[in-house]
């Protein structure tokens, strides 16, 4: 089986998002596409599942042309997605999701709850999956979500099987489990398309490498390439994969965290009593696996927690028990980790979201009115700087690629005044241009006497950034160590294993 895209051009008004794309994936082989932010491999994708009509061009499945006039039409020719942003219905069970997409596209195999109940089964025995059938969606973590996303592709018989940035939301170990998995389908025959800005992720699974650079093809690559050039060949320039900073100049202690516990609504602990402090001109990063506390460190920082006990100091504020509001009033930049969530509207525009939290006065707003000439100006300004690949400031948040998505979050808050910077995943899905500008950007923010608080599941990004590192685990702080420190030691603390020395 070879499934074929033959010159596929797709425009979103004067925006040629695909221009003339031809690439083939065959049978029992996974090809890799690489791409800047904004290239076109999601709209590229979406035309694939039938979710875009393209302008022109055809897709060919063993060479006969395929009829596309929506998703049920791909599903039919066994083509299926696993969604960058996932499309599960969080309040229903998993084999009721599964059900869901098959009656909704009116696909011919249309199954009843029980029959999606055994698919569910068989499947997750096939490939080793702990899924459990009757679970709901929304009490699933990230890793095993996804699952369901791939169970429900192959409850239809998937041949071709799409991975739009599957891994951006993973823990490292889900990641390996995911490469597992890819691996077995491929060996059963599975013809997949693997979309990643993880370069160390593509050279380890691909067969093949197809690059595509602001809409069209630039080339083929070898999986054996390095990193160095991969990288120059997506963004055009050779990319500086290192992070270049000066040794912190730490000043005054300027942000003081004692005893914090933060509960949730159910009674369960998040947060068991932690207490640190990260001065002006220094940047702490908390290292740990996903779900250990630090959602729930940003979000109590931020004023997103309703029961937070002990203290949180910046300067002269007590930040525990303030309004999200009041908290950005006091200085404090946040890159959620949800940019979908937490950082954009997407009905907004660009300009519009990088004021967002800022209307209530200078120097966007005044005598009541927003000054549309210096949102415009400034709007532009950083379009440029962040080289947010976009139609222009008036386009919707929610048209924008999911990296240039991130880049307007991150743009808006390190453009102001900060007294504290709070950075959840702030390279989340951006491509590795872009890393090095965002990473370029904190360690300035840092130089200007800000005090930062980095939080990442990317080791690579915590010890690159960091003048000392922070292992949270199950809501305690393991140890706080130098950024020095051996990654087989950092390992270790992830884990839970405090560090020689120190007490318990
Ligand atoms: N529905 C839409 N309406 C208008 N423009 C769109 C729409 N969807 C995508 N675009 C634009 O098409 C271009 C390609 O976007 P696409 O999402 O395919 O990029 P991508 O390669 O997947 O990037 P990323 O790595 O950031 O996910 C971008 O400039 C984007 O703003
Ligand atoms: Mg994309």
């Amino acid at each position: 089986m070879t499934l074929e895209l033959r010159g596929i051009t797709k425009r979103f008004g004067p925006l040629v998002a695909n221009d003339r794309i031809s690439l083939t994936v065959n049978e029992g082989e996974i090809l890799a596409l690489l791409g800047e932010n904004g290239a076109g491999k999601s709209t590229l994708m979406n035309v694939l599942y039938g979710l875009y009509q393209a302008d022109e061009g055809e897709i060919l499945l063993d060479g006969a042309p395929l009829k596309m006039s929506g998703p049920g039409d791909a599903m039919a020719a066994g083509i299926g997605m696993v969604h960058q942003h996932f499309m599960l219905v969080p309040v229903f069970t998993v084999a009721e999701n599964v059900m869901l997409g098959n009656e909704a596209t009116g696909f011919a195999g249309t199954l009843d709850l029980d029959a999606a109940r055994q698919r569910v089964r068989e499947i997750s025995q096939r490939f080793g999956f702990d899924v459990d059938p009757d679970a709901l969606v929304e009490t699933l973590p990230v890793g095993v979500q996804q699952r369901v996303e791939i169970i429900k592709a192959l409850s239809r018989d998937a041949r071709v099987l799409v991975f739009d940035e599957p891994t951006a939301v993973l823990t490292p170990q889900e990641t390996d489990e995911l490469m597992e998995i890819m691996r077995q389908l491929r060996a059963s025959g599975t013809a997949i398309v693997f979309i990643s800005h993880k370069l160390r992720e593509v050279r380890a699974i691909a067969d093949r490498i197809t690059v595509i650079r602001r809409g069209a093809v630039v080339g083929e690559a070898s999986p054996t390439a390095t990193n160095a050039e991969l990288a120059a060949l997506m963004v055009g320039r050779p990319v500086e994969l290192t992070v270049h900073k000066e040794p912190a100049q730490p000043g005054p202690e300027a942000f003081v965290v004692k005893d914090l516990r933060v509960v949730d609504d159910t009674g369960h602990t998040h947060l068991d009593g932690i207490s640190f402090s990260i001065a002006r001109g220094e940047v702490l990063g908390v290292a740990g696996v996903q779900g250990n506390g630090q959602t729930e460190l940003t979000e109590a920082i931020m004023g997103l927690q309703s029961h937070v006990r002990g203290s949180i100091r910046l300067g002269e504020h007590e930040l525990v028990g303030k309004s999200v509001r009041k908290v950005l009033d006091a200085g404090v930049g946040f890159v959620p980790e949800d940019r979908q969530v937490d950082g954009l509207v997407g009905g907004f525009t660009i300009a519009e979201n990088l004021m967002l939290n800022r209307s209530h006065g200078k120097p966007f707003v005044s005598a009541g009115t927003i000054r549309n000439g210096y949102l415009e100006e400034f709007a532009q300004t950083k379009l440029v700087e962040y080289d947010v690949r976009a139609s222009g400031i008036q386009a919707k948040a929610s048209q924008l690629s999911g990296g240039n998505q991130q880049k307007v979050v991150v743009a808006r808050e390190l453009s102001r005044d900060l007294s504290l910077l709070v950075a959840a995943q702030p390279t989340r899905g951006v491509d590795v241009g872009s890393i090095e500008f965002i990473h370029k950007q904190v360690v300035a923010t840092r130089d200007a006497g800000v005090p930062v608080l980095l939080v990442s599941t990317e080791l690579d990004e915590i010890v690159a950034l960091s003048d000392r590192i922070m292992v949270l685990y199950r809501g305690q702080v393991v140890g706080i160590v130098p950024a020095d420190t051996p990654r087989e030691t950092l390992g270790l603390m992830m884990a839970g294993e405090r560090p020689e020395g120190t007490a318990a």
